[in-house]
């Protein structure tokens, strides 16, 4: 895969590098303030009852701090923890062999949970509800179903696509929180937090031109944070100031909003080869030869949240506001087919 600069999605040179920015209690974490005080509550009253979480879920789009939640969980109830994914998992005898072994307390992290195959997803519900697995052994006429018990464990799911999620699955979870993006304030915060923790010099403009260019999303100031200091330590005297900050970053090509070359591609390509949309996402992906879904999950919340793209039922719309910071003039067919929304 392509190294991005402010992609949300991990990458795994990287991902172990970023561990050492990580939060590891739920004070030292930075924003998501709703969903951080009601975390302190049901930690709190399970703490007290002596008994495990209930099962989370946590949705949102990438690089906002799901896995680092789920991490906090864990260390904040003193209990340890197993992290998998739902790819991962392919058959249901993994899934029985890792509940079995879990114990009492222990946080079962699974990622993506809405690619857990079916029939392992349906192995997970007695689980979740009843601390049971039924086990199918044998085949055909010997075939008999035995129950195996599991510890009371507390399963956090984590997804970018909660439409995606089974509703029975979403159904067993005793609370769900979504991630939003960060507030500008937050990300300065996390910037700020992690220039201390790497021992990069900087200044206040260097800090605020680096969270005002990570599309509110803190894996992607991390990264770019690296990457002005790498920049820093080259071109200049190594602070990071806001001149050195919005010269290396105008190089990786981050603009001044945080968008990258790809989001420039998706939101031109609808303007130039489909007159602003509407266009299907699928139509839009083969356009710029990029997945429907990388589209859906990493480019199209941060574009939508910022206002410069439209979903609609017949498909996508670049909005006034993309034409503009693109440069493009907004065409007259554009503003009727805006007012007929
Ligand atoms: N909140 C979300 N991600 C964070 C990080 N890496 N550091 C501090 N607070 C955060």
């Amino acid at each position: 895969m392509e190294e991005r600069i402010v992609s949300g999605t991990q990458q795994e040179n990287d991902y172990s590098d970023d561990t050492s920015l990580r939060p590891r209690r739920l004070n030292e974490y930075i924003g998501q303030e709703r969903i951080k005080a009601n975390l302190e509550i049901t930690i709190a009253a399970a703490r007290l009852r002596g008994e495990p979480l209930d099962h989370t879920l946590l949705h949102g789009p990438p690089g906002l701090g799901k896995t680092t939640l789920a991490n906090i969980v864990a260390n904040e109830m003193d209990a340890k923890i197993k992290v998998t994914s739902g790819p991962a998992i392919e058959r249901p005898a993994d899934m029985v062999s890792m509940l079995t072994r879990l114990e009492t307390g222990e946080v079962l992290f699974i990622d993506e949970v809405h690619r857990l195959p079916r029939v392992v997803e349906e192995v997970l519900y007695g689980a979740m509800e009843d601390f049971v697995v039924s086990w199918v052994i044998d085949k055909g006429l010997k075939a008999r179903s035995m129950n195996l018990s599991v510890k009371r464990f507390t399963l956090i799911g984590a997804t970018t696509r909660y439409g995606m999620v089974s509703s029975p699955m979403r159904d067993r979870f005793g609370s769900v929180h979504r991630l939003d993006f960060y507030s500008e304030d937050a990300m300065r915060s996390i910037v700020e937090r992690s220039a201390r923790i790497l021992a990069v010099t900087s200044d206040d403009e260097g800090v605020a031109e680096i969270a005002r260019r990570s599309r509110r999303t803190p894996r992607v100031g991390n990264r770019l944070l690296r990457r002005v200091r790498d920049y820093a330590q080259v071109k200049a005297d190594g602070t990071v100031t806001g001149d050195v900050a919005r010269d290396a970053l105008e190089r990786l090509e981050v603009d001044a909003l945080g968008l990258d070359d790809t989001d420039h591609l998706v939101l031109r390509s609808i303007i130039e080869k489909f007159a602003g949309g509407p266009v299907g996402i699928e139509t839009l992906a083969a356009a710029i030869s990029e997945e429907a879904d990388t589209i859906m999950d990493v480019y199209e919340p941060f574009l939508l949240q910022m206002g410069f793209l439209d979903r609609t039922r017949r498909g996508r719309v670049a909005t006034r506001r993309a034409y503009d910071h693109l440069g493009f003039p907004y065409p007259e067919e554009a503003r009727r087919q805006a007012s007929l929304f």
